[in-house]
């Protein structure tokens, strides 16, 4: 093996092999370049270069089968994907089987430069125990995430390097950003993904109950208690655990959790025998569970054990270039689900669903998604079909967005001003504010010097 760096660029398009070819070169590594798969996979076998740059699309064979290949003969392997796909599934399925990074075309050179560089010290430096690989399963359609901003397509990065190990998660993220649905995809696309996916939702169970859900109990181990019960961390056996809105849970079963989490032990409540369980954890909340922390609320030793791998699930808002691609995919969905037969959407449709804050995020889009395509008459899903959706849907989400700052001192002036008669002066003073910067105020927000 030669001591120079040396980089297999395989790609079917000449311009971009040649481009890759100077822009490595220049960088000082030793470059050779393949046109198939085949050609590829001989030039890999035959030299060993420390990274691979592999493209998916490839007239004999797929990237990811040439990536298959090469994990399968050397798991320690270093291979960047590129490509012109951003689906979650590729995504996922080239991670999962061992990529080392996944970057989309065109290429940024800075980035395939980090990647690459990075990928070299992770060849230098890192012993790393063989990766397992598996079968690429199909995504059901109800277990699709979608997205393809930046912040979802590094989600599923680490989504597919969780399918390689057991690590425990814990997923953070406002109501109805896919925190459920994250959990199911990591728990299906990790090898144990045939083994069951077992809930606990936290707010709903009272606190005794909760622990003998969790735990099981012995017959006669309470009142009431007349059949011995397998509790949930049984019933997950080798599959995942999965704590809903874990923020909620009591503090004296918080300090149980942890001793489990600790010696992954547990006895059935009125039960001697020791149990072991090798369930993946995952836990999600809709808390800052920091915050939490600070207030008392939560343990912080729990916290950091829940958070090995951490997953934090941005908000609908912060990536509204998302919507184009959910309203494609929702409506499609719905057409299969309920039967209708919406084939195109407005433009308007979708600028009108952009425009949106969505407080109740990917949930909320959905429901409005859901009552829009009902109320549909034609293939065509219109402006006004979707606005009015919007308008009258009535979710109500759990965590409601503060309303913007002016308005809220709109609101204060106003009520001090009824307060007091329209007293500037008496108002001024109640606000802890002068007079002057009432009156500006008072002019800024449209309030007239004198009440009616
Ligand atoms: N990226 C996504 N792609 C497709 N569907 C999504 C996505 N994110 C969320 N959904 C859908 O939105 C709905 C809400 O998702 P989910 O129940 O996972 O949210 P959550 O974060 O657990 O919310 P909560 O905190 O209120 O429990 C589900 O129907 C889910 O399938
Ligand atoms: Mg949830």
């Amino acid at each position: 093996m030669s001591t120079l760096r040396s980089i297999l660029v395989v790609d079917d398009e000449a311009s971009i092999r040649e481009s890759l070819d100077m822009f490595l070169r220049e960088k000082g590594y030793a470059v050779r370049t393949a046109g198939s798969g085949a050609e590829g996979l001989a030039l890999w076998t035959r030299h060993h270069p420390q990274v691979v740059v592999l493209d998916v699309r490839l007239p004999d064979m797929s990237g990811l089968e040439v990536l298959k290949k090469i994990i399968a003969k050397d798991p320690e392997a270093n291979v960047i994907i590129i490509t012109a796909f951003h689906d979650m599934e590729s995504t996922i399925a080239a991670m999962r089987q061992g990529a080392y990074d996944f970057l989309n075309k065109p290429l940024d050179v800075d980035e395939l430069e980090q990647a690459v560089s990075r990928a070299m010290r992770m060849n230098e430096a890192l012993h790393r125990s063989p990766a397992l690989s598996s079968p690429v399963q199909d995504f059901p359609a109800s277990q699709r995430l979608v997205g393809r901003t930046p912040v979802m397509r590094s989600i599923f990065k680490t989504v597919g390097l969780l399918a390689r190990n057991r690590a425990t998660v814990l997923i953070e993220g406002e109501t109805g950003t896919g925190k459920e649905l994250m959990a199911q995809v990591i728990h299906q696309s990790s090898l144990l993904g045939e083994q069951p996916f077992v809930t606990v939702d936290c707010t709903t169970l009272v606190e005794n109950l909760l622990e003998s859900e969790l735990f099981g109990h012995e017959r006669g181990a309470f009142t009431g208690a007349i059949e011995a019960k397998t509790g949930r961390l049984e019933l997950a056996g080798e599959g995942t655990i999965f704590f809903d809105e874990i923020g909620d849970l009591p503090q004296t079963l918080q300090a149980k959790l942890l001793r489990f989490l600790e010696y992954r032990e547990f006895s059935r409540v009125g039960g001697t025998q020791v149990l072991r369980s090798a369930a993946r954890i995952i836990a999600a909340t809709n808390h800052d569970l920091s915050e939490l922390v600070r207030r008392g609320r939560f343990r912080q030793d729990l916290l950091y054990r829940l958070k090995v791998i951490s997953i934090l699930v941005p908000p609908l808002r912060e990536r509204m270039e998302d919507i184009p691609e959910m309203v494609e995919y929702f409506v499609s969905r719905l057409n299969r689900e309920l039967g209708t037969r919406v084939t195109r959407v407005e433009k308007g449709a979708v600028a009108a669903l952009t425009a949106h804050a969505w407080p109740g995020n990917v949930r909320e889009l959905k429901n409005v998604l859901t009552k829009a395509v009902l109320d549909s008459r034609g293939a065509v899903l219109l402006t006004e079909t979707v606005q009015a959706a919007l308008s009258s849907h009535p979710h109500r989400p759990a965590s409601k967005p503060l309303p913007p700052l002016g308005e809220m001192e709109r609101e204060r002036i106003l009520g001090a001003l009824t307060a007091t008669g329209w007293n500037l002066s008496a108002t001024a003073r109640a606000l802890d504010i002068s007079r002057p910067t009432l009156r500006k105020r008072m002019s800024r927000y449209g309030l007239p010097a004198k009440g009616a």
